[in-house]
């Protein structure tokens, strides 16, 4: 095998000159990151117009567009039969069909049902459904969990429904309690035709909705917003409702309508769940909410809450299933990066790591290490078996772990090539796993490795090829954890393009890659020009003249844009071009744009139009059972891309390609609080950002801020300088100073994640679902809490020194302590703070009433689990703190034993009882308790005094004691014990 390498010399230095223009850092290695696209001959690159769509309007966008509500007769409902849980009807077309985005459906069945307690069901479904799911696709379990029904006590339910049929069929879900109206068709009409569903409800005014799946926008949506839900493959677009200050990423949502501060607001919240996997959109605007789906039924699941912690509680419990437990060393930091180009660089990240002082879990490998970006495949060349067995013995001897990338899409060998065989290909193609063309030949896009066929999770056999594929390949490299990418699922052309073409193979990608010519990465966060202005300045003229290069004159001059509109054909549904336009992102809205197009079929005859959306979440589940396989004992580690309702049981997941931008930090909060609420608690983004340079201080605060997400990973795109957090001296500080607070909160943090597991609480969290009864903080998401105790308030914003933030509850009996300083903090109700953050200080937050288990830090969570515990209680007001701690052996399935311990303070005395036997023989080597008052005279472990290893600051009124490690030889936890002062 040779390679040709695919650019010329002189755009190799203009590659270096990135590194040049590149701010002042610390002591490292430096690595020109330049793509050479590893081929065995000179590549044909997929022409860019492979991937351009047809150019249409989207719906909402189109003045010439249809309303249904107008032009639609909606359903009268008869033959209504009472049942012992609801009722059932027969829905029928209330006059001549409207045929607007589809064909009308004649006659439907409406199902009402008290499924539990707190949870309503409306089902509507055609009548008349056709035996092979093909022209109304109708969501199986097997695919996507239906909630499972409990109809005890239902009678109970707080939850009422009402329907009536005038002007046309309605239903009224509304709360007994209050009397409130949760959701009403009433006043508009349903329309039901085969590729397109409509149903719409007035909401209060000014309402606060949150979810609605993965985007990039404010915690809160606002009701000035169109979310359009279908899996796409682009760099993180911000929802164009916002405006972001080029200055310094402060962003301004366009309506932001906060509500004020109500005196005596009591909030009450209610869940909604469209199980429907079609693409669709939801529009909210001032007057409600309107959903559009382009297939499927209408299968609504009504949570009544009534608070945000039932509603998610139970959407996890009966919907989504409970979120996975990971393993211990998950919660360490990763460094991950496109641009490793071979074993040693990817080793001497590691080095660096270590030399630096910086604590390192675990390193990702991305499509590099591929033999020509094959899944499965090692390249030999550039990571040589015999260098790579040392290296990973290494690895895992230092308590470290290697997580590499596996994509989506699988090579498809060129067939005048006999050694480009392929061996998964072959297999799975001898086993029929991969999506066809409708004529039953082989679906054929193209990613990476060039064109590509896809697995069909549909396929009888593809699970087991998949998992066999995962088993064997880990001989070869003894993974730890695996990264599933582009499973939205991505292509990189319209159509089957690769099917007349195989004989090219391997191919480029239709676009210059970061790093290749013409597409240098010149672009640095916010701010840049204002702290490295001449860096700034060579970087822009840089990429003025780069983006010169590229413009022909002839693409400047604009041509009037023309735009097809698809048109119904009664009875027949066209996939790759659906009636309906939803504003899917990706070019001219072509569903068939960068993904698998919508006619691409299944084996059992279902059209991916009708699945596009779960690719992801069905690879995540062969994954899962793979690394079953792998470790039949061990938690898999997996973290996906897209994901679907109930992705969490088997995964977590990282935010995609966002930008090393300053309003993409910002936007990292709202984004792991959605996914709290969607069962994914296990969150991270590409911390640094990924497309684009990183800078000093954006990194510095990002390293900071991630610090307290659940999974924490720098990663960054290939062609940018280096960001890993030794490369400024600041940023190794700061990511130091900030790892040392998320090793001590490890134990707790763990703890959240057990409860998550098997609660479905919530890790992440928004202020307002702790303080639910605060209006002020319905859209607050530059703040968050790590479970109930600990708030993070980081600065978001280029050039910032302070920070403001606010105390919540504080006026209601709520305290707040400093982390660093143990002191309460003066905070009064309402009061927005002005915080001190220089550079390389995040603010953190403990709140009064909790007791932390803490535990000391180590480079490593291997070694840190053999350190001593700590205890920080943090008193509330009235005295008291309650916490808990969930210890076993931080990785089995089912682990043999585990120990839970409670404890408590109240009345001067602080207690620990541990239940369970798992053993644990670390000493605790210190209690801190703050919120001490009157001062301390006298200090006693059980009753025996503890003459000298304490002391009391009365000035933060922290008593700290230490020297316990005598009083418990046998570990923090071997018995019961309380400590009294006075
Ligand atoms: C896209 C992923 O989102 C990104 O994280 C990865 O680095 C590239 N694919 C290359 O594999």
């Amino acid at each position: 095998m040779w390679r040709t390498p695919f650019f010329f010399v002189t755009v190799f230095l203009l590659a270096v000159l990135s590194l040049v223009i590149a701010q002042s850092r610390g002591d490292y290695p430096t690595s020109s990151a330049v793509v050479t696209q590893k081929s065995w001959r000179p590549l044909f690159t997929v022409p860019a117009t492979a991937d351009h769509g047809r150019n249409m309007l989207a719906n909402i966008d189109d003045p010439m567009a249809v309303d249904p509500q107008v032009s639609c007769p909606g359903y009268k409902a008869g033959n209504v039969q009472r049942n012992a849980n609801g009722f059932t009807a027969t829905l029928t077309l209330a006059g001549k069909a409207c045929n607007v985005y589809g064909t009308d459906i004649q006659s439907l069945n409406l199902s009402i049902e008290h499924q539990a307690k707190d949870r309503l069901h409306v089902e509507i479904i055609p009548t008349v459904l056709d035996a092979s799911n093909i022209s109304q696709f109708i969501l199986s379990p097997h695919l996507v969990d239906a909630p499972e029904v409990d109809h005890s006590g239902w009678h109970g339910s707080d939850l009422v429904i009402d329907w009536g049929n005038e002007p046309s069929f309605y239903f009224t879900v509304s709360r007994a309690s209050t009397q409130d109206t949760l959701f009403s068709t009433k006043g508009s009409k349903l329309v039901f035709e085969n590729q397109f569903l409509e149903f719409k409800s007035p909401l209060p005014e000014n309402y606060n909705l949150y979810g609605l799946g993965e985007a990039i926008h404010g915690l809160r949506l606002g009701n000035n917003l169109t979310r359009t839900i279908y899996a796409a493959d682009v760099g993180d677009p911000i929802d164009r409702y916002y405006e972001v200050d080029g200055s310094n990423g402060k962003l301004t949502p366009f309506s932001g309508n906060s509500p004020d501060r109500l005196k005596s607001y009591t909030s009450i919240s209610h869940g909604v769940y469209l199980r429907n996997a079609h693409g669709q959109e939801v529009l909210l605007r001032p007057e409600g909410i309107t959903w559009r789906t382009i297939g499927g039924s209408i299968d609504l699941y009504f949570y009544a809450g009534p608070s945000q912690v039932e509603v998610t509680k139970s959407f996890q419990l009966t919907a989504t299933g409970l979120p996975a437990m990971q393993q211990y060393w998950t919660f360490g930091f990763h460094q991950c990066r496109w641009g490793y180009r071979n074993w040693s660089e990817v080793e001497n990240v590691v080095l660096n790591y270590e030399k630096f002082g910086i604590p390192l879990e675990a390193i990702w490998i991305d499509i590099d290490y591929m033999e020509l970006y094959r899944d499965f495949t090692v390249d030999h060349v550039a990571f040589p078996a015999d260098v790579g067995r040392s290296f990973l013995q290494r690895l895992h001897d230092g308590g470290r772990y290697l997580v590499p990338i596996i994509d989506s899409a699988i090579y498809s060998p060129n067939p005048e090539n006999a050694s480009d065989a392929y061996d998964v290909y072959t297999r799975g193609e001898a086993q029929g796993v991969f999506m066809t063309n409708p004529d039953g030949s082989l679906y054929v896009g193209a990613v990476w490795p060039g064109y590509t066929v896809f697995p069909d999770w549909l396929s009888k056999n593809a699970a087991q090829w998949w998992v066999d594929s995962i088993t064997a390949w880990h001989k070869e490299i003894p993974f730890d954890g695996i990264w599933i990418d582009m499973n939205e699922v991505s292509s990189f052309c319209i159509g089957s393009c690769g099917s007349k073409n195989l004989t090219l193979n391997p191919v480029h990608p239709p676009f210059v890659l970061p790093g290749e010519p013409g597409n240098i990465p010149y672009d640095y966060p916010e701010g840049f020009s204002v702290t490295n202005a001449t860096e700034a300045a060579s970087a822009s003229a840089a990429s003025s003249s780069q983006a010169a290069a590229a413009t022909s004159p002839a693409a400047a001059s604009s041509t009037t844009v023309s735009y097809y509109r698809p048109e119904v054909t009664l009875g027949a549904r066209d996939t790759n071009y659906p009636p309906y336009v939803i504003n899917n992102v990706q070019d001219g809205h072509d569903l068939a744009s960068h993904a698998v197009s919508p006619n691409a079929t299944h084996a059992d005859g279902t059209q991916e139009y009708d699945v596009h959306n779960l690719f992801g979440h069905l690879i995540l589940n062969a994954t899962y059972h793979g690394l079953t396989s792998v470790f039949p004992e061990k938690r898999p580690f997996i973290i996906g891309r897209s994901t679907f309702v109930g992705s969490g049981k088997w995964a977590g997941h990282w935010g995609g390609d966002n930008f090393s931008k300053w309003a993409y930090m910002f936007f990292s909060i709202p984004q792991a609080l959605s996914f709290s609420l969607f069962g994914i608690p296990m969150f991270g983004v590409d911390t640094c950002g990924f497309s684009g340079n990183a800078d000093e201080e954006l990194c510095n605060r990002w390293m900071q801020l991630s610090a307290f997400f659940t999974f924490y990973r720098n990663h960054n795109v290939i062609g940018t300088i280096p960001q890993e957090a030794y490369v400024w001296a600041s940023v190794a500080k700061a990511a130091k100073d900030a790892m040392y607070i998320r090793f001590q909160l490890l134990p707790y943090i763990y703890t959240l994640m057990y409860q998550a597991h098997t609660t479905g609480s919530t890790v992440m969290r928004a202020l307002a679902w702790e303080f639910p009864d605060d209006p002020s903080l319905a859209s607050a998401d530059r703040q968050f809490l790590l479970g109930a105790s600990i708030m993070v308030t980081p600065v978001l914003s280029q050039g910032a020194t302070t920070v403001d933030g606010v105390f919540p509850g504080a006026g209601d009996g709520t305290v707040w302590y400093d982390w660093y300083t143990g002191a309460l903090v003066e905070a009064t109700a309402g009061q927005n703070m002005t915080i001190d953050a220089p550079l390389g200080h995040i603010p953190i937050y403990i709140r009064g009433g909790s007791v932390l288990p803490l535990q000391e830090p180590a480079m490593t969570t291997t070694q840190a689990r053999k350190n001593p515990w700590g205890i920080l209680a943090a008193l509330g007001s009235d005295g008291k703190a309650i916490g808990s701690l969930y210890v076993d052996d931080g990785e089995s399935v089912v682990p043999d034993t585990m120990l839970w311990v409670e404890a408590s303070a109240s009345n001067s005395t602080l207690s620990a009882s541990a239940q369970g036997q798992f053993r644990d023989t670390n000493v605790l080597a210190n209690i801190t308790i703050l919120g001490v008052l009157p001062e301390v005279t006298k200090v006693s472990l059980n009753g025996v005094d503890l003459p000298n290893d304490w002391a009391y600051d009365g000035s933060s009124k922290a008593l700290e004691i230490k020297g316990l490690d005598k009083a418990m030889a046998g570990g923090a936890w071997s018995q019961d014990w309380v400590l009294t002062w006075g």
